[in-house]
């Protein structure tokens, strides 16, 4: 593992949009598979700047997000699909028709989740964009007693509902439920490129690195792949 410290939140998104850039340079038609949340955003700003500036082209690139919420529609300002239109491909001269998520009003989750597993399994996945949540989860792929392989329905837990309440009215409107690539999706990416920021992040950052290979946190299983750069800012990777 790569491991790019950075000195503040800033830092971390330029760096972290270099990587994704040269991903994109390289390959123009990259299948970039994307993250939502808070840390990605300084980095989304950044590549559409240099779409807009220095002509970054995305008009080649495919991308496959993480996860959606299960039960919201693509234009509640809550799905993630809503959430990246917003924060990246309304921004971008990315083909609408080429960004994939998973249908949160799916009426069939198995159907909905073999799907997408063979569109996965399809394009395939050259850089896997990651944020870490604070209970090691990737993508929806919360702690358990097993690592689940495909994508699938899950049950979030308690601490990813109080850790996203913030982007809601309140607790009680979290989605108690999301589709999630699985971890087989995430592993058999050819890069990973994850990115963490703030001391809340350092003790888990330390424990999915340093820690056991275990389906308790999700992220210790990035230790088994062979192409993964890591890009923390100085507060995130305090402890290790
Ligand atoms: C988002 C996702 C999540 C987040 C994680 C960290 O699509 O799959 O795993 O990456 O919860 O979120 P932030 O960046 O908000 O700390």
């Amino acid at each position: 593992m790569r491991i790019i410290r950075t000195k503040d939140y800033q830092d971390m998104s330029h760096k972290a949009a270099d990587v994704m850039s040269a991903q994109v340079i390289l390959k123009p038609n990259s299948v970039l598979g994307l993250a939502t949340g808070s840390t990605p955003l300084g980095m989304y700003k950044k590549l559409i700047e240099w779409n807009r500036e220095g002509g970054l082209d995305f008009s080649g690139v495919t991308t496959i997000n993480l996860d959606e919420y299960d039960g919201l529609p693509a234009d509640n300002d809550q799905s993630y699909r809503y959430f990246m239109r917003q924060n990246l491909f309304d921004h971008i001269n990315i083909k609408p028709e080429n960004n994939h998520l998973p249908d949160g009003l799916a009426a069939d989750p198995k159907a909905e989740c073999a799907r997408y597993d063979a569109l996965i399994a399809e394009k395939g996945i050259d850089m896997q964009l990651l944020g870490l949540g604070h209970n090691g989860h990737i993508g929806f792929n919360e702690p358990g007693d097993s690592f689940v392989a495909g994508t699938h329905r899950v049950a979030l837990t308690e601490s990813t509902i109080q850790a996203n309440k913030r982007f809601f009215a309140s607790a009680d409107e979290v989605p108690r439920h999301a589709y999630t690539m699985g971890i087989q999706a995430i592993m058999q990416a050819k890069r990973i490129l994850v990115v963490v920021s703030g001391q809340e992040k350092a003790q888990i950052v330390r424990d999915a690195l340093c820690g056991p290979i275990t389906p308790a946190v999700p992220a210790s299983i990035l230790q088994l792949h062979p192409n993964v750069v890591l890009v923390g800012d100085t507060e995130a990777l305090s402890l290790i």
